[in-house]
């Protein structure tokens, strides 16, 4: 069984959602750990709640690469096959993405390479789309760039708020996330260049 290791700085609800899918085995996988840069992320207690191992390594004022090579012994240590960033609000170092070659998936509201970086639903409404949605792609050195696993879409309606628009755009992430790690942790694709082709 694969093992997955979430990052997370906040809320959560995509890390729920995987968990959800593991529990009632339409996702076959395990959470070997979940780990947040921040102290007061909610979603620490709801994984501890869940019977998992739950970390926080908090990152304030400390110099990146240090701080990724301690994330990374934290996550070899815990076996993870596949990282799985669940808004994790922090730039990753080259040297952790060579840790794990291909094996770091993140979650985008907004379908890349539309609107990438903060506030991407903020960022579609004041570009005033009528169509956008979220995205999960493998994560290489360059910010919300790497090769695209699967998007889905989602209409933007004309008394949208960045509320109701990210709600709409959650429900598809809660979906897609788990789907595309399935496909990866059961390696029925094949990447290449940019193009990850479904096998
Ligand atoms: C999601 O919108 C995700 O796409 C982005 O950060 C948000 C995290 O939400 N990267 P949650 O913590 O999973 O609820």
């Amino acid at each position: 069984m694969k093992r997955l290791g979430i990052l997370v700085s906040g809320r959560g609800s995509n890390f729920e959602a995987i968990a959800r899918n593991i529990a009632t085995g339409q996702l076959d996988a395990e959470v070997a750990v979940v780990i947040s840069n921040r102290a007061e992320a909610r979603c620490l207690d709801t994984a501890l709640a869940r019977g998992l191992n739950a970390v926080c390594l908090p990152s304030k004022g400390l110099d990146r690469e240090v701080y990724d090579r301690t994330l990374a012994a934290e996550l070899h240590r815990h076996g993870v096959d596949l990282v799985c960033l669940a808004g994790f609000m922090r730039l990753l170092s080259a040297g952790f993405i060579r840790e794990f070659p291909d094996r770091i998936l993140n979650i985008h509201p907004s379908l890349l390479p539309s609107f990438p970086g903060l506030d991407a639903q903020h960022q579609a409404l004041a570009h005033a789309v009528k169509i956008t949605g979220c995205t999960v792609h493998f994560v290489d050195q360059h910010l919300d760039a790497g090769p695209i696993v699967i998007q889905a879409a989602v209409p933007v309606l004309d008394l949208d708020t960045v509320e109701t628009l990210s709600a709409r755009i959650l429900t598809q992430e809660h979906r897609i996330y788990s789907e595309a790690i399935g496909i990866v942790i059961a390696g029925k694709y094949r990447v290449q260049g940019r193009r990850v082709l479904l096998t």
